[in-house]
């Protein structure tokens, strides 16, 4: 009987792309994929250790597998549970004494080891934990790609980060910078576009810094970002390019360029700033001054009018006052976010910042969280207010909850809704936008000629 996996993620994009490759990967060994962890064989969980809250949830969730493992084992089965990503590579060992149940740990660098890893579980060679790191020897041993994976894919061209800013762990959990060839990024853009795919993310943790080795082989001169985008974007089936997520650091005028000159590449841009205050930002190590970060957005929008921007912040890092905290909502009131994630400072064990002076009380980031979002709430609603009478391109990637519904994404990366026929699914259509609401808009289909010209797109 065929057998079944359920992977589930948390944290990152990267994340979600490393969970179907493991899926991809696991395939040829006869696991097929299950809903839900009560249906598998085979539970890894794709773990994020970004924040506290993120690495706390693996635990519990690992104390309900264990429950799952004993209910099977009581029945003669068994469930083998993997655990990978970020937690993995952080705290591996701490996983196997916390949860002693678990068969296997596995970084992300390694994770095209998982078929050998399993089959040392099978075996009765006991619990395997391979976080090696190089990133390049994952993305030579990774299989091809299944098809069907929708409308919009994910692509990591770039993995790891070497700007270890105090307050993150990623630098350590993924590692060293490294970008894949051009030759590879263009092969598995191909193979999902002849699959049906419209849309591409480009991904990275760092993914404006990236710099692959250009077609003409490993003495070519590399390639940054914008010259990727640019290739891609001439790739026959292709409708759409985002990527993420960028540093303002790397942002360079040949990209700032792209979004100028290629429609393919959607006017929409995740630039992270954490914070408004140059202490903060000093004591981030983030490289650059809030003005920096406002003189770069003039750019982008003297080259796009209409980029949407979106950011990310961190409310309550060590040291933080309340004139720093006020310098961030002038620096939010200034960007005008079309969207924004923000959280509070989480102490990371081994990070610079964990060790610094001024770590401030729950209270104070609660407070400050909650001032911030309801700014960056307010600025997201007015943006899709202002989308209402519109017409929009949008790209329907799945049904939506009512029937008759599909859902999908503005240029602007919007979620939109709207009654539209189950053959439109896939295709680039043309709407009109009727509300525009905190989390989402409402449309419904442009005149049908349009419709038609639009799928050409
Ligand atoms: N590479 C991206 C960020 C990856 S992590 C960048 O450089 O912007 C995603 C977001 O998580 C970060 O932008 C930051 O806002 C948040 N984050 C990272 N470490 C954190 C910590 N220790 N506490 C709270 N938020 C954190
Ligand atoms: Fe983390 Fe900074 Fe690297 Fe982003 S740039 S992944 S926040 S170290
Ligand atoms: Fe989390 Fe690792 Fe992504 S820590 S945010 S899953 S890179």
């Amino acid at each position: 009987m065929a057998k079944k996996l359920f992977v589930k993620t948390y944290g990152c994009q990267m994340n979600a792309y490393d969970s179907a490759r493991m899926a991809d990967l696991l395939a040829p060994q006869g696991y097929g994929v299950a809903a839900a962890a009560e249906e598998a064989d085979m539970v890894i969980l794709n773990t994020c250790h970004i924040r506290e809250k993120a690495a706390e949830k693996v635990y519990s969730e690992l104390g309900r597998l264990r429950a799952l493992k004993q209910n099977r084992r009581a029945t003669g089965h068994d469930l083998v549970i993997a655990v990978a990503g970020c937690v993995a590579q952080a705290e591996g060992e701490e996983v196997r004494r916390r949860a002693p149940w678990v068969d296997l740990v596995v970084g992300p660098q390694a994770f095209h080891r998982l078929p050998e890893l399993l089959a040392g579980v099978r075996t009765g060679a006991g619990a395997a934990i391979d976080t090696d790191f190089p990133a390049a020897a994952k993305f030579d041993h990774l299989p091809e790609e299944a098809g069907g994976r929708g409308p919009s894919v994910f692509l990591t061209v770039q993995e790891g980060c070497d700007k270890f800013c105090s307050f993150c762990v990623v630098p350590y959990t993924r590692g060293a910078e490294y970008s894949r060839p051009v030759a590879d990024v263009t092969a598995e853009a191909e193979r999902l576009l002849a699959g049906g795919c419209r849309e591409i993310t480009l991904l990275g943790q760092n993914v404006n810094a990236y710099h692959g080795a250009g077609p003409d082989g490993p003495d070519g001169r590399p390639w940054g970002l914008a010259s990727l985008i640019r290739h891609l974007a001439g790739l026959e089936g292709l409708s759409r390019l985002r990527y993420t997520t960028s540093h303002p650091l790397d942002m360079e005028a040949e990209l700032i360029a792209a979004h100028a000159e290629v429609p393919a590449l959607m006017p929409y841009l995740h630039l992270p700033v954490q914070s408004g205050s140059d202490a903060v930002l000093a004591a981030m190590g983030r490289r650059h001054r809030a003005e920096d970060y406002l003189r770069l957005v003039e750019r982008l929008r003297a080259a796009r009018p209409d980029l949407a921007i979106s950011g990310d912040f961190i409310v309550g890092f060590p040291g933080e006052s309340d004139a720093d905290f006020a310098a961030t909502i002038t620096l939010v009131r200034e960007v005008g976010y079309a969207s924004a994630y923000s959280f509070k400072y989480s102490a990371r064990p081994g990070t610079p910042a964990a060790d610094l002076e001024g770590q401030l009380p729950e209270a104070l980031k609660i407070a400050r969280l909650a001032e911030l979002q309801n700014l960056l709430d307010a600025q997201q609603l007015a943006f899709n207010r202002s989308c209402e009478g519109r017409r929009l391109e949008v790209l329907l990637e799945r049904p939506g909850r009512q029937p008759g519904q599909l859902v999908g994404r503005s240029p602007y990366m919007q979620a939109v809704h709207l009654p539209a026929p189950s053959q439109l699914l896939g295709k680039v259509v043309n709407v009109t936008i009727e509300r525009g609401m905190a989390n989402s808009l409402a449309a419904r289909l442009a005149d049908p000629h349009d419709e038609l010209g639009a799928d050409a797109a």
